[in-house]
C-alpha cells in the first residue's frame, strides 16, 4: 500500500483536516457545496493585479519550500502539512480546502495521476514524479500554480517528459499577446508536444483566476480553433497549465482518464505517466507577466 502489484497507485489513508486560524478570511465557497457563479470580469486593474501577484508569490514560495522536502520516504500528507503551515503562516487561505469538498491544502499528483491527487499516506519512491499544485487566497484574490518534481532519479524518458512539459508551458506563455485569440496558446503547446509524440490532456484546462478560483474563462492546451476565440486584452488574468502524457496522440488511453472513488484523483486510462506545469499570468502590452513567481 498504496501501490498495487503492477506498481500503480491506489488510494491511501487521508488524515483529518488541519486547522486554519479564524482570522484568515475564507473564500465564498467554503462551507457551501460549490462556488457561486462568477459574474465579474477577467480583466483587472493594476492595483488588483498586484494583489493577485501577492497571493501568487505566497503560493510559489510554498511550492519551493514543499519541493525542497521531496525525497524518497516522505509521504504526500507530510508535504501537505508543510504547504498548509507555510500558507497560513503568510496569512493566506489554502484555496483548495473546502473547494467542492476537496480536503487538503495542496494537490499531489504522482506518476499516472494527471491532476487533483489528494495527499495521503502514499510514500514517495526513488524515480517517481510528483506534481504539487498550490493556490493561495489573500486580499480577496487567488494565485494558482503547479510544478512537477522528480523524486531522486527518474528514467531518461520520464525526465524528458518533465522538462518538455515545462517548456510547453513556456511556449504557451510566449504565445500570449493582446489582440490574439486565446486558442493560440493551445496551438503552441500542442505543436510542441506532438514533436515528441506526447499526448495533450484536453478535459482539464487553464482558467480565469483572481477574484474567483475558476472564473469560467477556459484556456485549452490543444489547438481548439475556431473555438475558444476570446480575444486576449491587457489586464486579463488566467492560468496556463498543460498536462502532457508519454502515450502518443494516436494512443488515446493516455489522454482519456479514470477517476478514483474519492471523486477527485484523475489518472490516465492506460496508466502511462503524465506531467504538468502551471502559472497564473496577466496579459500586458508586450506579452505576459507571470504572477506566480517566488
Ligand atoms: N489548482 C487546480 C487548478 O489548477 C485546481 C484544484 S481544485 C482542487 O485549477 F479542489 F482539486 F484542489
Ligand atoms: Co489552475
Ligand atoms: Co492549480
Amino acid at each position: 500500500m498504496p501501490r498495487d502489484e503492477q506498481g500503480h497507485l491506489v488510494p491511501g489513508r487521508v488524515s483529518p483536516a488541519l486547522p486554519i486560524p479564524a482570522k484568515i478570511t475564507r473564500p465564498e465557497y467554503v462551507g457551501r457545496p460549490g462556488p457561486r457563479e462568477f459574474t465579474g470580469s477577467d480583466v483587472y486593474s493594476p492595483e488588483h493585479i498586484e494583489l493577485i501577484r501577492e497571493s501568487g508569490r505566497i503560493a510559489a514560495q510554498a511550492i519551493e519550500v514543499v519541493g525542497a522536502a521531496i525525497r524518497p520516504g516522505i509521504t504526500t500528507n507530510d508535504l501537505d502539512v508543510i504547504a498548509h503551515e507555510f500558507i497560513i503562516g503568510h496569512d493566506a487561505y489554502p484555496s483548495t480546502v473546502g473547494y467542492r469538498g476537496y480536503p487538503k491544502s495542496v494537490c499531489t499528483s504522482l506518476n499516472e495521476v494527471i491532476c487533483h491527487g489528494i495527499p495521503d499516506d502514499t510514500v514517495l519512491e526513488d524515480g517517481d514524479i510528483i506534481n504539487l499544485d498550490i493556490t493561495a487566497f489573500k486580499n480577496g484574490v487567488h494565485g494558482d500554480l503547479n510544478k512537477t518534481f522528480i523524486v531522486g532519479t527518474a528514467t531518461p524518458e520520464v525526465t524528458a517528459l518533465v522538462e518538455r512539459t515545462q517548456e510547453a508551458l513556456t511556449r504557451g506563455i510566449k504565445a500570449v499577446a493582446p489582440g490574439r485569440q486565446i486558442n493560440v496558446i493551445g496551438r503552441a503547446i500542442e505543436s510542441y508536444a506532438r514533436r515528441f509524440g506526447y499526448g495533450v490532456v484536453r478535459d482539464f484546462t487553464g482558467h480565469g483566476v483572481g477574484a474567483a478560483f475558476h472564473s469560467g474563462l477556459i484556456v485549452p492546451h490543444y489547438d481548439a480553433a475556431p473555438n475558444f476565440d476570446t480575444v486576449m486584452e491587457v489586464g486579463m488574468v488566467f492560468t496556463i497549465e498543460p498536462m502532457l502524457t508519454i502515450g502518443t496522440p494516436e494512443h488515446p488511453g493516455s489522454i482519456t482518464w479514470d477517476q478514483w472513488d474519492d471523486d477527485w484523483t484523475v489518472t490516465t486510462k492506460d496508466k502511462t505517466w503524465t506531467a504538468q506545469f502551471e502559472h497564473t499570468l496577466v496579459v500586458t502590452e508586450r506579452g505576459a507577466d507571470i504572477l506566480t513567481l517566488p
